[in-house]
């Protein structure tokens, strides 16, 4: 069994962050989100795993991502020219995919259960594909399912105005090789783009079957902001089990709860409240770190306080006396107070960024 992971796309719904970098490669409690499911799927047991980038984001993801050996896995780059649709990247993924079964992953998404049943199951019975669904409160925003009384699919819609349920199609699917002759009989949607789910479709109405499966734990598609620090919260409070401290505490300083702080890194007179991982080379100093924040590499505080949020790498934040909540800091960013009470607000902020003062 081999594995495609759907990296490309334009991340829109991210900006400004992914205008200077991949939205799967966003960090989640200081790691790339598209890493999660790599090692998800060499957990699963699989290894040859090949990866659609696109050719803005593509050198990115390779360069951090490298050829798979920091997981045990052996990943192929597969360019795709232009973002024309999920079954699209399964059609140009067929010279690596071959009459392989595969499993097809999200690169946004995240999920809680382990691959290792879904791949089990595949392997024992004769099925077209596995999908996987999960109930939403906004089913119109992404693919959904119908499904009948014997828990059968009958039918399968893209983004519909008037739901047929509220079980949404999560981003990860185990495809037979039949996946291509689907494909290769459907037309692209209203949208423009060879949609995975009309292929699966097409399998239904070729009477493959196609069986579904509802997930018991978490889903998170990190596509957006508040996503983002959903998942955030969710990766912290699951993946950081116990405190590590590696980097230089002063007395000073209370550490309490699941706290990870990177080597080279530096407090003096701050209190941090876990789960909360801070990377390597940062330097604190006066400052409020509460529950569920990720600060990344390189990231300079002084003066602050912060709760609930993400700092991306070489971010510096200085001397605001109101607490930050809820934010999603870019890399490099810059925000500091240089007077005790200013009169003025002074800005340089990215297209499609947002500032609110609350
Ligand atoms: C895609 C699929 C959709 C699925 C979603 C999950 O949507 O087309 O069926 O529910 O991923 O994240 P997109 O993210 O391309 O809008």
């Amino acid at each position: 069994m081999k594995a495609l992971i759907l990296s490309g796309g334009k991340g829109t719904r991210l900006r400004p962050l992914t205008y200077t970098g991949a939205k799967q490669l966003v960090p989640v409690a200081n790691k790339p989100i598209l890493w999660y499911g790599i090692e998800s799927l060499v957990a699963a047991g699989i290894t040859d795993i090949g990866i659609i980038v696109s050719p803005e984001t593509g050198p990115e993801i390779e360069a951090k991502t490298g050829k798979g050996d920091r997981f045990g896995a052996n990943i192929t780059y597969i360019p795709q020219a232009s973002p024309d649709g999920l079954a699209h990247a399964v059609k140009i993924a067929r010279p690596f995919l071959g009459d392989s079964p595969f499993v097809m992953y999200l690169g946004d998404n995240l999920i809680q259960d382990s691959l290792n049943d879904f791949v089990a199951d595949f392997k024992k019975k004769p099925l077209g594909a596995i999908i996987m669904l999960k109930q939403v409160a906004n089913p119109t925003a992404f693919g959904v399912a119908q499904i009948a009384a014997d828990g059968s699919v009958t039918r399968l819609v893209e983004k519909p105005k008037d739901p047929p349920s509220n079980l949404a199609l999560v981003g990860v699917y185990l495809f037979a090789p039949e996946i291509h002759q689907a494909i290769a009989q459907i037309q692209p949607s209203a949208r423009g783009e060879l949609e995975i789910t009309d292929a699966i479709q097409q399998l239904i109405a070729t009477h493959q079957t196609v069986e579904a499966k509802e997930l018991s734990g978490w889903w998170l598609d990190t596509g957006k902001k508040d996503d983002l620090l959903e998942a955030n919260r969710i990766i912290l409070d699951e993946y950081i089990t116990h405190p590590n401290i590696l980097g230089d505490v002063d007395e000073r300083s209370k550490i309490s709860g699941r706290v990870v702080i990177g080597k080279g890194s530096r407090l003096t007179n701050c209190t941090v409240r876990g789960p909360v991982i801070i990377g390597e080379n940062c330097v604190l100093d006066n400052c409020f770190v509460g529950s569920y924040t990720s600060i990344a590499n390189g990231v300079s505080m002084s003066d602050i306080e912060i709760d609930h949020s993400v700092v991306l790498a070489g971010a510096t934040i200085s001397g605001i006396h109101r607490r930050i909540v809820d934010s999603l800091i870019g890399e490099r960013a810059k925000l500091t107070v240089t007077e005790h009470r200013p009169k003025a607000l002074r800005f340089m902020v990215g297209d499609d960024s947002s500032i609110e003062l609350a």
